[in-house]
This record gives structure tokens, C-alpha cells and sequence, in this order.
């Protein structure tokens, strides 16, 4: 049947308008089973073909860069559409199952471009995935099992991650992300006109699928009747985020150098946070005016000079907030608010930010929400930025986080999760010790 709840009728999918419309709420709801009816086996994907040798593709995972493309101003613009697959082990991590990965993963590389118009995709694994071997982790990576700091976070109840891995998958063709999803479960025996030698469902169960997409216009067009957002459709029409501004400028954000993993074994990887976060922006937009939104997301001074314009269009490739963090105990005081970005950007490194953030909007659930990604060398450094984050210090000017102490009286934290998200040549079940002797020790 074709396609499924009702949604759209074949003949709507006939039209490129309504084929959007319909991938749209494929990728939302997982409908993969209907799409691959509407898709057909040999696959009418528009994405191009993929790789002649995978083994030339960078090994970083993360290195997404390169091949995405810019906006007006130059920043890197996010592809649209993503889906993140919490993967359970449903066998024993060894050679065979570690060659069946590697090759799914390659064969999908040779099938669709690793781009936004193909898919780009990391595969991460939590520290409990990593528990069942010997030696530990410990020492070649900063991946501490995750402790969620939500202590002045309010009304948080927070799931910890404790599947094995995390597939991401981002492109911005939705039809192209679920193709691929299909191909590596099984689902479908032929991707982008290519047949794959092996698959991910004998070796994982997906447990968890989340769903997220970022892009002007896109939360405007997909606020409406979800929990979190007032009636009245508030978010501007040319915003990226549910939150109404722009985000992801390229001084504000660290370099895919700046967050590889220098030496040992997983150099050429990164850690990566994976955190959902339920907005409640009833108070956002009915209570704060423009100028208090942007005092409350990058400075109070950012306000008072009306640097932001609506949603973001002034500010170029940079917020300014680092010549603003100086000033933060000063804005505090004479002003009753601190900015969520001037907050952060304190955690920086010789005036360099240490986070690379991928962060994207979700309906999951009908709920409007974010699911915040961060790379970074290491987990100690997201929690510096974290921990900058709750402005603990502003509690003296009577700050707390129900009051203007940046954005935290309107994210819930909803699951909270860690990953390492290896180099390439090791993403395939990497035990501790990749090119040496590991023992599972469960
Ligand atoms: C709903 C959740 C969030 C929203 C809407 C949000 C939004 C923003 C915006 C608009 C900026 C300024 C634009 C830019 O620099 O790209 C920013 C900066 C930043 N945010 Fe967030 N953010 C959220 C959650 C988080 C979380 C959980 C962290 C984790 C620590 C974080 C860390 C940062 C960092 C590091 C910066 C850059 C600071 C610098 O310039 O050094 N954000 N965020």
C-alpha cells in the first residue's frame, strides 16, 4: 500500500510537491515500509551515485565540512533531514559481525554520494559498549560513562543512553536518508540501483529512532498544534530554530580539526554528546519581546545595540559574544540577564570555541524540540561548556534558572548520551585496542 496513514494518495506523490509533503512525514514516522512500496526495489532516489572506492573517503566520520555547502554568509549550511538510530547488539561484537558492518557501510558509500544531496552518516558507540571488552577505554579516550548535570535544570527527567551505538544519518533529500535505513536493514534489497553484500540487522536491533530536520522556514512550517509552542504560529517564517534565530556560525563554532582526537589509537575520531531537549516556549514568545529573546540567547548588550536583526540576519559569520564575556557579571547586575551564547563561549580555548555543534529541531512525539549534538575532542570539554551553560554564579544576582540566566528555564533535558565516534578504518565494532589484542570480558 502506498503510501501509508492516510496521509497522501499515490497519485498526490506524483506531483514533486506533494512527494516532499509525503517524504516528510515518511521520515517523521519511520514510514519506510511505505516509502520502499512508493520508492519501488529499483529505487527512484534522484541522489548521485556514490563511490567508486570507499577507501579514498576521508577517515575522519566527522568530516561533514567539506562536502556540505555554505549560506550567503559563508557559514556551512546543515543538510535538512536527519534520523538518529539507536543500535542494540543482537550479536557477539566479533570478526564476522565486524565484517559485516564494514562492508554494509561500504557498500552504502558506493551507492549514494556522501553528501547532502547523497547521505552522510557517522556510526558512534557508547562507554557501554565499550565495557564489555578488556583492556578499557579509559585510556585512549575521553568517553566517561554519561552523568547527565541537570541539577539546575528545571523539570528534567533525563534517560541516559545505554544502547550500544548511534547511526546518524543526514541528508537533504529524506527520501535518500530512508532508502539508506531501509538498504542496511534489510527493508530493501537494492539502493540507488546497487545491490549491498551485507546488511546491519543480523548484528544490531534499532531501539530507539529519533528524527530532526533544520533549515529556514522549516520550524515555521512545522509549528503548528505541537506541544511546547503557543498557538499563533510565533516562529518566524525565515528562522532555522524553533528558538527564532540562526545558529551554527562559523566563528562561533570549532573546527573539525579542533575536535579530532589527536593520538592513540582513535585518532582521527571524536566524541560526540547526543542530548534531547523538550522546549516549552509558551514564556519564550508570549512573554519575552524580540529584544528580551535575543538578550536572553546572546547578551543583553547584543539587545541594546539591535545586533541580531530578527532571527539572525545581521550577525554574518560571527555573534561577537566573546567581546561580551567580559562583561557578563556587569550584565547580570544592571540588566537581570545573561545570554545563553555569551554564557557558553566563557568555556572557550585560546579565544577558540571547543564544540562543533549539529544540532537540529524535532517534532518527535508532537513535541517541539532540539536534539543537541556536539563533537568534541573530549567529553570533559562539552561538560566545561555545559557546566558554563547553567551559570551557576548568576544564582547571586538572583539569576536562577527560571530567571533571564540564559534559555534554561525553557529546555527540559530528555535523554542524554555519549559516543565515540571512531575513524573510519575503526568504525566498524571497534574494541578498545582496534589494531591490537582486545578480549571481551562479558
Ligand atoms: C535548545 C537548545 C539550544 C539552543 C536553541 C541554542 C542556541 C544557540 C544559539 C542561537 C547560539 C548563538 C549562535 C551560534 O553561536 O551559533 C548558540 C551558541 C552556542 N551554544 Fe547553544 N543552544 C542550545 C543548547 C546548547 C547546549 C545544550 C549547549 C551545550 C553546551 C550549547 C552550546 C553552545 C555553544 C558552545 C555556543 C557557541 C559559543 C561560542 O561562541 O563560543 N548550546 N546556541
Amino acid at each position: 500500500m502506498c503510501p501509508p496513514n492516510g496521509r497522501a494518495t499515490r497519485d498526490d506523490w506524483e506531483t514533486p510537491l506533494s512527494r516532499r509533503a509525503f517524504v516528510r512525514a515518511a521520515v517523521a514516522t519511520g514510514g519506510s515500509a511505505a516509502l520502499s512500496a512508493c520508492l519501488g526495489e529499483e529505487s527512484s532516489l534522484d541522489a548521485p551515485e556514490g563511490a567508486t572506492n570507499p577507501a579514498s573517503l576521508p577517515d575522519r566520520q566527522h568530516a561533514w565540512n567539506g562536502s556540505l555547502p555554505t549560506d550567503d554568509d559563508g557559514n556551512v549550511r546543515p543538510p535538512e533531514h536527519h534520523v538518529f538510530l539507536g543500535l542494540a547488539l543482537s550479536s557477539d561484537p566479533d570478526d564476522a559481525a565486524r565484517e559485516t558492518v564494514a562492508a554494509a557501510l561500504a557498500d552504502v558509500e558506493r551507492a549514494v554520494e556522501r553528501s547532502a544531496d547523497g547521505v552522510l552518516f557517522t556510526l558512534g558507540y557508547t562507554p557501554a559498549y565499550f565495557d564489555r571488552f578488556e583492556p578499557s577505554l579509559a585510556d585512549a579516550v575521553d568517553l566517561p560513562a554519561p552523568d547527565p548535570i541537570v541539577a539546575l535544570t528545571v523539570e528534567s527527567q533525563v534517560t541516559v543512553d545505554t544502547d550500544d551505538a548511534l547511526l546518524h544519518l543526514a541528508s537533504d533529500d529524506g527520501a535518500a536518508i530512508l532508502a539508506v535505513e531501509e538498504a542496511l536493514f534489510g527493508e530493501r534489497d537494492r539502493l540507488n540501483g546497487r545491490s549491498l553484500s551485507a546488511t546491519l540487522d543480523s548484528v544490531f536491533d534499532r531501539s530507539t529512532r529519533r528524527t530532526g530536520f533544520v533549515g529556514p522556514g522549516m520550524p515555521a512550517d512545522r509549528q503548528e498544534g505541537l506541544d511546547g509552542i503557543p498557538d499563533g504560529e510565533p516562529v518566524p517564517e525565515e528562522a532555522p530554530f524553533f528558538m527564532g534565530f540562526r545558529s551554527g556560525f562559523r566563528e562561533n563554532q570549532a573546527t573539525e580539526d579542533r575536535v579530532t582526537i589527536r593520538e592513540g589509537p582513535f585518532a582521527g575520531g571524536a566524541t560526540q554528546h547526543f542530548e534531547t531537549i523538550a522546549l516549552d516556549l509558551e514564556v519564550w514568545f508570549e512573554d519575552n519581546d524580540h529584544s528580551h529573546r535575543v538578550a536572553r540567547m546572546f547578551s543583553p548588550a547584543h539587545a541594546e545595540r539591535e545586533a541580531v536583526g530578527e532571527y539572525g540576519e545581521k550577525l554574518g559569520t560571527a555573534t561577537g559574544v566573546a567581546g561580551v564575556v567580559d562583561e557578563i557579571h556587569d550584565h547580570a547586575r544592571e540588566y537581570g540577564a545573561v545570554g545563553h551564547a555569551q554564557k557558553v563561549a566563557r568555556a572557550r580555548e585560546d579565544g577558540e570555541p571547543l564544540l562543533l555543534r549539529r544540532d537540529v529541531n524535532t517534532t518527535d512525539g508532537d513535541i517541539a524540540g532540539v536534539h543537541f549534538v556536539s563533537l568534541q575532542r573530549g567529553i570533559g570539554e562539552f561538560r566545561r561548556a555545559r557546566e558554563a551553560m547553567l551559570g551557576e554564579e548568576f544564582g547571586q544576582y538572583g539569576l536562577g534558572p527560571r530567571q533571564s540566566n540564559g534559555i534554561l528555564q525553557y529546555l527540559r533535558v530528555r535523554r542524554w548520551g555519549s559516543y565515540l565516534v571512531p575513524p573510519r578504518t575503526h568504525r566498524a565494532l571497534p574494541t578498545p585496542v582496534p589494531d591490537g589484542n582486545a578480549e571481551p570480558s562479558r
